[in-house]
């Protein structure tokens, strides 16, 4: 089956996202029946658009090459359009947001109403307006999907939404942010947060501006989305966040003697989300080093289950979203 699909975003992520469907076409269309034709691509600049499909070869090579799509090609015609008039005229089944943009929920809400359905790895639509989002897509029986939006492609979103369905979760312990688990680990070395943030910049894994990791603002997002799909709906602004800002590495060396050492814990239970750093076990599950994430989810029937691996990275990440568009595709199939 042909499924047409609008990207919006073509950074880091959406470029790893055209890779794997450029990489694995010929693994989805023989392991899922699937023909993915992305028939536009929006960044900030302008929409590629081709309603016969675009080259997805040619597309990276023109962002790669002058970093934005609006460039004149010979073949390509750049639309002065953004997402909101790109979900308005472009024909497509999958809306799949890879942006940044952090008013994307205005056009989550469009492409629903157009009967499109929507897969995102971004986290502020989920964060502050879940419960808008998710009705729409139930009122119009369309997929809304958002594997990524927490712990990268690592399904704990699929885990939580689909399984466990028999069980009563009573809470879920999580190290949902990357880059803090980066600086704390280069801290349990002895050097200070100015010196383990510089590194974490200059290897790319902290943003230039890393306000969102340092304060906890990111792991609040992806915690409050766990809250909204286990317990029910509530916004960021109702998260008790505190970042890793106060921390120093001889706090670090003491925990390390007593075995244990620091993380961003976000804590979430009914009614509660909690996100701050806490002393774990050396040998637990949430000393996570790297790029991984992990989650301790404890249920009534099942006790504690733990599920762990890559919380960030642009593959890893590219395999949440891709998964959700095989998903969606399957979902539109069966209409
Ligand atoms: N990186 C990760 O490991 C990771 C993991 C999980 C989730 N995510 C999430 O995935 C999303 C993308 O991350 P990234 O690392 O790829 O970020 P990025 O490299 O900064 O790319 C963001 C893309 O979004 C585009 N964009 C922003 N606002 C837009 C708008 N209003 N209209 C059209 N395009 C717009 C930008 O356009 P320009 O290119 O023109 O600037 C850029 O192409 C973010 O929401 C992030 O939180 C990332």
């Amino acid at each position: 089956m042909e499924v047409k699909v609008s990207l919006f975003g073509f950074g880091n992520v959406g470029r790893a996202v055209a890779r794997v469907l450029l990489e694995k076409k010929k693994f989805i269309r023989e392991r899922h029946g699937l023909e993915f034709k992305v028939v536009s691509v929006t960044d900030r600049s302008g929409t590629l658009w081709m309603p016969e499909g675009i080259d997805l070869r040619e597309a990276l090579m023109i962002k790669e090459s002058f970093g934005k799509l609006s460039a004149r090609t010979n073949e390509y015609e750049t639309y002065d359009m953004g997402p909101k008039e790109a979900i308005r005229d472009v024909e497509a089944d999958i809306a799949v947001d890879i942006t940044n943009d952090r008013s994307a929920h205005e056009w989550h809400l469009a492409a629903l109403r157009e009967g499109k359905a929507v897969v995102t790895s971004n986290k502020p639509p989920l964060a502050f307006h879940y419960s808008k989002l998710i009705g729409k897509a139930r009122k119009r029986n369309l997929p809304y999907l958002f594997e990524a939006t927490v712990m990268a492609g690592t399904p704990i979103i699929t885990l939580l939404r689909e399984g466990l369905l028999g069980d009563s979760i009573e809470r879920i312990e999580a190290v949902l942010n990357a880059t803090t688990t980066f600086i704390l680990g280069e801290m349990e070395g002895g050097g200070s947060l100015e010196e383990a943030l510089e590194r974490a910049q200059k290897l790319g894994i902290a943003e230039r501006d890393p306000r969102g990791d340092i304060l906890g603002i990111d792991a609040g997002y992806k915690a409050t989305i766990l809250h909204c799909i286990t317990f029910g709906p509530k916004t960021f602004d109702e998260a008790r966040v505190k970042g890793i800002a106060g921390i120093t590495s001889r706090g670090i060396q003491r925990a390390r003697k007593r075995g244990r050492t620091i993380r961003l814990v976000a804590t979430v239970e009914r009614g509660s989300i909690i996100v701050e750093p806490q002393e774990v076990p050396l040998d637990g599950p949430l000393a996570v080093k790297s790029h991984e994430n992990a989650a301790i989810i404890e249920t009534d029937l099942l006790g504690g289950l733990i599920i762990r691996g890559a919380g960030a990275g642009l593959k890893e990440t590219a395999s949440g979203v891709v998964s959700d568009i095989v998903k969606a595709s399957f979902v539109i199939q069966g209409r």
